[in-house]
């Protein structure tokens, strides 16, 4: 069964509460439960962390090496900033989406900047939850693509 591991970073625990007009009125809880239910429906294995410390995510990803099949991770503010989560995709060659909430291309310039974008299978921004289901409907089929070629 394909394996796989939602990251959300740092802020995120605070969904709900912050900044609503940006990132919609969807608690961290909420958009876990939907990512669930739908992992149900598609018949994947789901699993999902947060933290607000860079390096806590940097540990979970190279955990997660020869056990994850794909990561979706919503890198929040480190996407623009964390050259040591890109080097951990880089060196454990685990395949992720990048997802947001919000449109960061329609938001302040340094939000357009990614260190991830460039070496992710995909990226999805601006659709506030749905952003998190369209990745996981994505990373799916993605990985079941990638089984069939081996
Ligand atoms: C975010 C966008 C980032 O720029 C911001 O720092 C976040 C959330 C989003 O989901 O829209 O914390 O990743």
């Amino acid at each position: 069964m394909t394996n796989i591991l939602v990251i959300h970073g740092p802020n995120l625990n605070l969904l709900g509460t912050r900044e609503p007009e940006v990132y919609g009125g969807d608690t961290l809880a909420t958009i876990d439960e939907s990512l669930a239910e739908q992992a149900k429906q598609v018949g994947v294995k789901l699993e999902a962390f947060q933290s607000n410390d860079e390096g806590e995510i940097v540990n979970r990803i190279q955990q997660a090496a020869g056990k994850v099949d794909i990561v979706i991770i919503n890198p929040a503010a480190y996407t623009h900033t964390s050259v040591a989560i890109r080097d951990a995709f880089l060196a454990t060659q685990i395949p992720f989406v990048e997802v947001h909430l919000s449109n960061v291309h329609a938001r302040e310039d340094f939000r357009r900047q990614s260190y991830l974008s460039d070496i992710a299978v995909g990226v999805i921004a601006g659709f506030g939850i749905n952003s998190y289901l369209l990745a996981l409907e994505a990373a799916a089929k993605h990985c079941k693509q990638s089984a069939k070629k081996r």
